[in-house]
């Protein structure tokens, strides 16, 4: 035998079986208490069985069902009803929860200065055969900059998706990656030297890894979400490459374009400016210096302290080594350490660059 009536979308849909016993009160929770529409309902003198949906979620209230009861999450944008819980006469149990579900931020951290040695780093596997290293060790309530690493080459199992972030940059130190963003075009080469600006919620890709890629990545708030768009396959169809996504835009910086200028009062530091500023709308900044030594002169210690208040500092030593003193420790840093300031970075904190040898090159990311 077949159905006369054709079936809805809905009536065809998946969905969370709710037991009610008490079937007019628990259709009365779910319509009048919750919004929720009847899809279908039957019979219609006695009824014991509803097909009832809200937005993309379908339930069916079931009068003889024996089923546990039912948690579920509304995001609403009216704050005042986050917190509140709600339990039907089913024992559904209603949670109110924000839109997009942000950590509380810890603002009250006194600024410290943090070390990471390459030579005790832990390696943390991740998704899609990546390792990640933090490089602001366990201060990463705020800001986290970490160093990731994929072995060897190949296809890599992401998909599209995007960030609720307010910074974000990428720079590639070790190998190469194909990388595709929303209306940037065909696919593109991620280059030893290049660095990306990550703008909040660009939908982006990254297809295939190359000769044991290495990036560093620093993002803004660290716990951020993460979301994927399935609806979108990249490379779309617009091409617009100055679009403002929330301030800020898109950026490919590659070493080509960098302009060198002295890096603040140093007679042997050389900065590389990229154009992360600019695309960030001034809300941050990356930049490679790089020292020489020429024989005869002597390096006079360069204060690195900045003269405005900064919410967060890093340096990441890609090559050489260095004598620095900070906060009246004296360290020796080499190829892989990197020194942070993850709480923010006054100017009364004192970091002196006193010595570097002439293979001297630093990653230096700030905002
Ligand atoms: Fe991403």
């Amino acid at each position: 035998m077949k159905f006369t009536v054709d079936a809805t979308d809905e009536t065809k849909s998946i969905r969370s079986l709710v037991a009610a016993p008490e079937f007019e009160s628990g259709l009365e929770f779910f319509v009048n208490k919750l919004g929720f529409k009847i899809v279908m309902i039957s019979p219609a003198d006695n009824p014991n069985y509803a097909i009832l949906n809200r937005d993309q979620f379908t339930i069916a209230l079931d009068k003889s069902a024996k089923a546990q009861p039912l948690s579920i999450e509304i995001p609403i944008e009216d704050q005042s009803l986050i917190g509140t819980d709600l339990i039907g006469p089913n024992g559904t149990r209603v949670k109110y929860v924000p839109v997009i579900k942000r950590q509380n931020q810890v603002i009250d951290l006194h600024p410290i200065v943090h070390v990471s040695r390459i030579s005790d780093t832990q390696w943390v596997h991740g998704r899609a055969g990546m390792s990640y290293r933090s490089l602001t060790g366990n201060h990463n309530e705020i800001s986290v900059a970490s160093q990731i690493r994929i072995e060897g080459s190949g296809k890599v199992a992401d998909w599209v998706h995007y960030h609720d972030v307010s910074f974000q940059t990428l720079f590639c130190i070790n190998g190469s990656a194909k990388l595709v963003y929303e209306d940037q075009g065909e696919p593109f080469m991620f280059k030893e030297g290049d660095c990306i600006l990550q703008p909040p919620g660009i939908r982006h890709q990254v297809l295939e890894s190359f000769d044991d890629l290495e990036v560093i990545e620093v993002t803004t708030p660290a716990n951020h979400a993460t979301f994927s768009d399935f609806n979108m396959e990249l490379p779309n169809s617009t091409v617009a490459r100055t679009r403002n996504f929330n301030g800020q835009q898109f950026t490919h910086d590659t070493p080509n374009s960098r302009e060198p200028v002295t890096y603040k009062n140093s007679t042997s530091l050389t900065a590389y400016g990229t154009s992360i500023g600019e695309a960030s709308g001034n809300q941050g900044w990356v930049n490679e210096i790089h020292g020489s030594v020429s024989e005869g002169t002597r390096l006079t210690p360069t204060s690195i302290s900045p003269e405005k208040p900064l919410s967060f500092f890093l340096w990441f030593i890609n090559q050489g080594s260095a004598q620095i003193e900070v906060e009246e420790r004296e360290e020796t840093v080499s190829s892989g350490d990197a020194i942070c300031f993850p709480y923010g970075f006054l100017p009364s904190m004192e970091f002196f660059l006193v010595d570097h040898d002439s293979e001297f090159k630093v990653l230096e990311v700030a905002f």
